[in-house]
């Protein structure tokens, strides 16, 4: 099975996760990509879905599914999103698509966060991945200055992209993340840092690896 073959294989699977009736949290991506082409199978069964991006939104609405407010939510039983890198303990790099942000926000309204991504995701150790870092654009020298300073690494500007948010992204290179939710926390902690991709201090419930042979489950 192609990469895209395991992420399409992973995206059918989220669809035993989702029941009649419930509002579903959408993340970004092309694994949740196809976890919105397969969803539009069950859009009669659903009440809609909260989006965690413009992308997203585009997307569930091609497919006749509800995008809804997440104010007008008041429980959000699941959320499927994809990951740039997964650990053993379901603690995640994000944002590779850029929206952290608002995956951030709509996986910590879900009860349960399905991650799904292929084989090649799960890693012993966080941090090869450059780890996203949404910043206010003012703030941007003053937060690259501070992170080189507080954490190491090598922050860098990407490249004519900004966010659903109207911000800017610094992945910040080369870092071995050992601790990852003290990473999380003083990330946070800097002024000008609108979110950062690290997702453990909530991290997933569920993982669904697609591989050559199937999908697995990890928890
Ligand atoms: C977007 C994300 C994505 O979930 C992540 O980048 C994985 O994407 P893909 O499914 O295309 O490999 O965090 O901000």
């Amino acid at each position: 099975m192609s990469a895209d073959e395991q992420k399409r294989a992973v995206g059918r699977a989220a669809l035993d996760y989702v029941k009649p009736g419930m509002v579903v949290g959408v993340g970004t991506g092309s694994t949740v990509n196809h976890f919105i082409d397969a969803l539009a199978e069950r859009r009669d069964d659903i009440a809609g879905a909260v989006s965690s991006s413009e992308a997203s939104s585009a997307r569930l609405r091609q497919h006749g599914i509800e995008v809804l407010d997440l104010n007008s939510v008041s429980d959000l039983p699941i959320y499927v999103d994809g990951a740039d890198e997964a650990n053993r303990f379901l603690q995640l790099i994000k944002g590779g698509g850029g929206a952290l942000t608002r995956e951030k926000i709509v996986a910590s309204a879900s009860r349960t966060f399905v991650c799904i991504a292929d084989e090649s995701k799960l890693v012993p150790a966080l941090g090869s991945f450059p780890l996203p870092v949404e910043v206010i654009p003012m703030a941007r020298g003053l937060v690259a200055r501070q992170i080189t300073k507080r954490i190491g690494g090598r922050p860098v500007l990407r490249q004519s992209f900004t966010t659903d948010n109207g911000n800017i992204i610094l992945d910040i290179h080369d870092l071995q993340i050992m601790e990852p939710i003290k990473l999380e926390s003083t990330l946070n902690d800097i002024p000008g840092v609108v979110c950062n991709g690290l997702f453990a201090m909530r991290p997933a419930d569920v993982l669904l690896l697609g591989g050559s042979e199937g999908v697995k489950t990890v928890t």
